[in-house]
């Protein structure tokens, strides 16, 4: 993706997000000299890998297949590990209309996605076979809201305003907006995407980035290259 096309996305972004009355913290909009500059103090952001992350997923295509994040808090590995701390992340996300999110697990993840306002969002789901690939025969069944809901392999669950589904690992999901662009809340379990998303089709994570005029706000993924 383009630099300029990010940046577009990142404040298109925030300012839907604000729109629903949702405020983002304050290192949000840290420049990337700031960043630079206080990178002795922000170790918390950079290790937990907080902040934007606009992803195509290295398709080029970001209408058809992306999503936009931003890492609100995340917890920590060793935590989970141990089995009290920081176990806990959250995320606040757009789907836009008619804008896939691929098929994916995750390894260690359990996840609440939340359609906090907008259009509906639309989950495919699969049960994972014995191998761990989507299983095309099982039913799948997940809650939401406190109440199971039991679908086909494959099948569409739509989700109102409102409206939340509980994937524990091992879950395969896809999902898009519906009708207008999503707001979508994510409340999981500590995060890891450089590890723990396993996609059905063979594509990237992060988008590569062309660097056509300077970032407005660093993405997660810019940390390792941009900060040290
Ligand atoms: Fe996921």
């Amino acid at each position: 993706m383009k630099r300029s096309e990010i940046n577009a996305i990142l404040m298109e972004g925030d300012a839907f997000i604000r729109s629903f009355g949702y405020v983002m913290p304050p290192f949000a909009y840290l420049t990337p000299e700031e960043m630079q500059a206080r990178r002795g103090e922000i170790g918390g952001i950079v290790d937990a890998r907080l902040g934007w992350d606009i992803t195509d997923y290295g398709l080029g295509r970001f209408a058809e297949t992306g999503l936009f994040l931003f890492t609100v808090r995340n917890g920590r590995a060793e935590d989970l590990t141990r089995g009290r701390g920081m176990l806990y992340a959250e995320k606040i996300m757009i789907s836009r209309k008619d804008q896939l999110s691929p098929m994916h697990r995750h390894v260690v993840k359990a996840e609440d996605i939340i359609n906090r306002g907008g259009g509906t969002l639309v989950l495919e789901l699969f049960m994972s076979d014995a191998g761990g690939n989507p299983d095309s025969s099982a039913g799948v069944e997940v809650p939401t809201d406190g109440v199971v809901r039991r679908l086909p392999a494959g099948g569409r669950l739509a989700l109102e305003p409102g409206e939340s589904v509980t994937l524990l690992p091992g879950v395969w999901h896809a999902f898009w907006g519906e009708g207008a662009d999503v707001l979508i809340g994510e409340v999981s379990t500590v995060n890891d995407d450089m590890t723990d998303n396993v996609f059905r089709e063979p594509i990237g994570r992060f988008s590569t980035v062309e660097e056509d005029e300077p970032p407005l706000h660093l993405l997660v993924s810019d940390y390792d290259r941009l900060l040290g």
